[in-house]
């Protein structure tokens, strides 16, 4: 009874979200049709409404995996409800506020714009983008404070339960290492912005040692904030590039990277993915996670090639054809697997033991 009642409680949730995000994005582009027409009109393709319920069908499965995991004990069912209650009161106002930048942004195409006070030397240039027109890209406190609303946004209420489907495959892969005690079970989710998946994973695994980098100073202060309220050790962040991670060699059990690779260039591809090899231990796992492809997902190709004409990702389309199943056994990876849920997909991989 009580577990019809939860789950009850949890899609109800979920629905919240969802209409949420719609009528957000509705309003928000009827505004600015009104307000700020777009000076060029965006060449985006149709999108058949068999596709809108598609989209909904998916929705409504990722909701439903989320749902099983927690009852097959993958992760206990409080992560379901997991919301950041206050920034969502504090920080939504600032996503009005913010919006005629964006705009204006999008509008004038000006997609390396940074505010005067924020020091950009030392990042790579594929770095230094308003990706999705973001105010400041990933550099200020402003836009860690946005972040997660907005994509929570984008994703209808989602974004939560995609990160999510990281959690099974790596609790299965760190089964290889069941005689380590679990506080030196060692995870590391690399490109953590604000931390959310970091939250998630210490839910999972509530006393291995946990650990997360990212470049962006401001989005490590804002995981550092949330993470910090999580009774247990804390994540150990640290700013570094994901081509040069600063750890030893077959450091890791279990390493997990969600929403990274469709912002990076395909050689940064190739030289994460070998980092990440590097530092996993033998028999030890990796967990993408990012954009559904165009290989797996064809019906989808619509939003796919909608999603860079609306948003700035500029390395986006070459991400949807790129294998990163060669990329992975290139790096020396082994037994891969893929997956999808909803609109994102995800690759398992294994370093030979
Ligand atoms: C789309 S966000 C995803 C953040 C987070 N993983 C999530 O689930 O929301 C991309 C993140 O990757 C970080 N990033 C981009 N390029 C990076 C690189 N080369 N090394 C480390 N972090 C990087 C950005 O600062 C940002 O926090």
């Amino acid at each position: 009874m009580s577990e019809t009642i939860t789950k009850l409680a949890y899609q109800s949730f979920q629905q919240g979200k969802s209409y949420f995000g719609l009528a957000h994005k509705v309003i928000s582009s009827q505004l600015l049709n009104l307000v700020a027409p777009p000076v060029n009109e965006l060449k985006t393709k149709p999108v058949d409404p068999k596709l809108l319920l598609k989209i909904q069908q998916r929705l409504n499965q990722i909701i439903e995996t989320d749902w099983e995991d927690s009852q097959r004990g993958v992760y206990p069912s409080s992560l379901l409800f997991d919301n950041p209650w206050e920034d969502f009161f504090l920080y939504y106002p600032a996503i009005w506020l913010d919006m005629p930048n964006i705009w204006e942004r999008a509008n004038q195409k000006r997609h390396q714009e940074f505010s005067p006070d924020i020091p950009t030397a030392g990042y790579p240039s594929y770095y230094l983008q308003n990706f999705h027109h973001q105010t400041d890209g990933y550099l200020s406190d402003w836009s860690a404070n946005l972040y997660d609303l907005q994509v929570e946004i984008l994703f209808n209420g989602s974004a939560d339960a995609m990160r999510r489907r990281v959690l099974a495959p790596l609790k299965q892969g760190l089964k290889a290492f069941d005689t380590v005690p679990p506080h030196q079970i060692r995870v590391l989710d690399t490109a953590c912005g604000t931390g959310r998946t970091l939250k998630f994973i210490r839910g999972m695994l509530p006393e291995a040692s946990l650990f997360g980098t990212d470049l962006s100073p401001a989005y490590l202060r804002k995981a550092n904030q949330l993470l910090s309220e999580n009774p247990g050790e804390l994540p150990q962040l640290i700013q570094a590039n994901a081509e040069e991670l600063p750890y030893l060699d077959n450091y890791f059990h279990g390493i997990t990277c969600v929403f990274l690779f469709h912002e990076l260039p395909p050689a940064v591809r190739q030289r994460v993915i070998e980092q990440c090899f590097r530092v996993t231990q033998p028999g030890g796992v990796f967990v993408i996670c990012d954009s559904i492809q165009a290989i797996d997902s064809p019906e989808m190709m619509p939003m796919m090639e909608n999603f860079p004409t609306m948003f700035h990702e500029p390395y986006y389309r070459s991400y949807i054809n790129d294998d990163l199943v060669e990329r992975l056994e290139k790096a020396g990876f082994e037994n891969i697997s893929t997956e999808n849920h909803f609109m994102s997909k995800y690759w398992v991989a294994y370093k030979p033991a």
